[in-house]
């Protein structure tokens, strides 16, 4: 993949693009939400297939010429139910969302009627914003009640989630989150939504290569819907899919789970799929489905689980004292810093982690904690030894109080020898 034709035509957003390149090149990647694509996911990111419309879904489609786009399409989807060892009879998936927060509103459109509640976990406590913040379309449009962590322990208060379904009978209860160290336990959530004629809805766009690979559990046997991005642990292209069970809806009676939510995606919010993210959501798929996945989403764990004890070492507060997956949360609150001045220091030493919301801060722009996330710099061929160097690092940002100049100069030194092997580098655009 080359930018040569960019370079001639268009020289100014050709060296922007070459700059962001060399950035993710030379910088230490911990943003637990982001990983490195494959070469073969750019190719296809970058193919002709960006260039046809296709509306509606194989087999039924609004506009000809789109043979090879219902079978790309249908193999992204039956990779996607074999990825999580789904059979078609019981759960249909779509793979046509543009992104994580618009598959979410279909879901709800999919669900709910006017006036129904939503609940799901508050920002603060890890949960996505879609899931119900008064700030986004889905805490505006529907009423929303949210759960919290446990301030003490940091961890999912499973009664309080069930006190609060009793009272407020919600029509979705959401589980899943962006910034929760820890397992979910799928089955409670399933239990509490059906003792409450609630949908459950699992959102496992963070943990779903982890689920995949077998290392958390699933979440498939207790959930009515499943949705997950494709660009986190799953190492696929900006993207997502949703899951649904093939059973008849709770409160339109008739119809099934599966046709609302299609119909939802389309035409009710999207019009034409983005055909080459579909075509690379195939291919992500099916690299999860080789060997070598498990391996790499076994390392993830690995690597999250030294970051963490590393840390704990050197005396940081870690969120629920450590971590079961992907990411863990420093709480930052024993020390004289605050996230965004975290967040700056470590960028100014080439490491680049976002500052987050711990339970009970009411300020997102400058929280008390830090988030820490393992995938992108295990694709980088980081293992254990570069984890704990990682968290001395931090250690003599944050604590010590080093220049960030002398720290940069040792970050760069080891990405160097840990290249993104068979990713486009900086230098194969120049
Ligand atoms: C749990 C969860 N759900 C949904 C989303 C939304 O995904 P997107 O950014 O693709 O809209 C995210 C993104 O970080 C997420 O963490």
């Amino acid at each position: 993949m080359k930018l040569n034709h960019l370079k001639k035509s268009d020289p100014r957003l050709y060296k922007l693009i070459s700059a962001e390149i060399k950035r993710q090149d030379e910088t230490l990647d911990l943003i637990a939400s982001e990983n490195f694509v494959s070469p073969e996911i750019l190719e296809v990111l970058g193919s002709p297939l960006t260039n046809k419309y296709s509306e509606g879904y194989p087999g039924k489609r609004y506009y000809p010429g789109n043979l090879y786009y219902d079978e790309i399409e249908e193999l992204a989807r039956t990779r996607a139910l074999k990825a999580f060892k789904l059979n078609s009879k019981n759960w249909s998936v779509n793979v046509q969302p543009y992104s994580g927060s618009p598959a979410n509103l279909a879901i709800y459109f999919a669900l709910t009627k006017p006036g129904d509640i939503l609940m799901g976990m508050d920002l603060a406590s890890g949960g996505h914003l879609s899931h119900g913040h008064k700030a986004t379309i889905s805490g505006k449009l529907f009423k929303s009640i949210q759960y919290s962590v446990d301030k003490k322990t940091g961890l999912i208060n499973y009664s309080e989630v069930e006190k609060l379904a009793k009272k407020h009978k919600p029509r979705i209860i959401i589980s899943g989150y962006s910034a929760y160290p820890r397992k979910i336990d799928f089955k409670k959530f399933g239990e509490i939504a059906k003792s409450v004629g609630a949908y459950h809805l699992a959102d496992i766009s963070h943990i779903a290569g982890l689920v995949s690979a077998g290392f958390h559990s699933s979440p498939f046997p207790y959930a009515d819907v499943v949705m997950t991005t494709t660009h986190k642990t799953l190492r696929g292209p900006r993207g997502a899919v949703i899951f649904s069970r093939k059973e008849k809806m709770l409160h339109a009676s008739g119809f099934m789970l599966h046709e609302a939510i299609d119909k939802t995606i389309f035409p009710g919010i999207q019009g034409g799929p983005h055909n080459n993210a579909i075509a690379a959501i195939a291919v992500a798929f099916g690299e999860a489905l080789k060997p070598n996945f498990k391996k790499y989403q076994q390392q993830i764990i690995k690597n999250a689980r030294v970051l963490a004890e590393s840390l704990k070492k050197y005396d940081f507060n870690l969120v629920s004292g450590g971590t079961d997956n992907h990411l863990l949360l420093i709480d930052l609150k024993n020390l004289d810093i605050g996230g965004l001045e975290a967040e700056k220091i470590l960028e100014s030493a080439g490491i680049i982690a976002n500052r987050n919301s711990i339970s009970g801060d009411t300020s997102p722009f400058n929280p008390s904690g830090l988030r820490l996330g393992a995938p992108a710099v295990t694709t980088r061929g980081f293992k254990e030894k570069e984890m704990k160097k990682i968290a001395d690092w931090i250690y003599r940002l944050l604590i010590k109080k080093e220049k960030p100049s002398l720290i940069k100069k040792e970050v760069l030194k080891l990405l160097k020898q840990r290249r993104l092997k068979g990713r486009p580098l900086t230098n194969k655009y120049e």
